[in-house]
């Protein structure tokens, strides 16, 4: 199971500043270096962390993959053909949400998305859609001719008692399992932290973690390298 790890909060900070650190290009280099296989970013329609120069930069230096998670609008979508990334994660986009907060609702948006999957691919540009662990949406995804789906952990990870934790992990394993079974690649995140990701990570059918929020947090007290480490040394654990 691949790690991949959203440096957006390094923008974040970047930002409060107005100034040019932390750098997510420098945190980039760090990551891939402790062994995580992928970079992802998030350039949403406010900018409000990662900017269009970081996309291109990242393109420039990433070494393992570059997902750039962005809303299926037509200037991001300008954007992301411009740029060129590994594969695209497509998620839904709210102006006032703090993070992104559910899944897409495939099943509502088939023929948009299949339009949209249409033209990465004709740009020979990979496609991955963040969706919720229900069997309908999953069906559906594939139908649209994505190549991966990410499936979102954000229930699993909000889970209050042990009971619905594992009621929640369950879904979860099912998706995978079935979006395996669909042909398409699995990934999943949203939410993991260094206590609940152990029982994702024990999933066989998920190919790739992606996970900004509790690895940036360690980050700075630990330092991004050893964050990296911890969160590696977790999942290996479980295989
Ligand atoms: N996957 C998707 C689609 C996301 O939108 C996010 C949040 O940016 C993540 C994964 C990572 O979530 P977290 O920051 O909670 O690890």
């Amino acid at each position: 199971m691949r790690l991949a790890i959203n440096i957006d909060h390094i923008a974040t900070l970047r930002n409060a500043r107005g100034g040019r650190e932390p750098d997510p290009i420098e945190a980039a280099k760090v990551c891939e270096a402790a062994g995580a296989r992928g970079i992802v970013c998030h350039l949403r329609e406010d900018r409000r962390h990662i900017r269009d120069e970081d996309v291109r930069t990242l393109r420039n230096i990433v070494k393992t993959k570059l997902d750039l998670e962005m809303a299926a609008t037509d200037e991001i979508i300008r954007i992301a053909i411009d740029i060129g990334p590994d594969f695209v994660t497509l998620v839904p986009e709210h102006r006032r949400e703090l993070t992104t907060e559910d899944g897409l609702d495939i099943i509502a948006n088939k023929r948009q998305l299949e339009d949209v999957i249409n033209t990465f691919h004709q740009h020979t540009i990979p496609v991955s859609l963040f969706v919720n662990p229900v069997d309908s949406q999953l069906e559906a995804a594939k139908e649209t001719g994505t190549d991966m789906i990410e499936i979102h952990t954000g229930e699993y990870s909000e889970a209050r008692t042990k009971r619905d934790q594992q009621m929640q992990l369950k879904r979860i394993r099912r998706a995978a399992k079935l979006a395996k079974s669909l042909g398409l690649g699995v990934n999943a995140g949203h939410g993991l932290n260094y206590v609940n990701v152990t029982g994702v990570a024990a999933i066989r059918e998920i190919d790739e973690l992606s996970i900004g929020h509790a690895v940036i947090t360690r980050a700075l007290l630990v330092g991004l390298d050893r964050a990296v480490r911890d969160m590696l040394r977790l999942m290996r654990r479980q295989r």
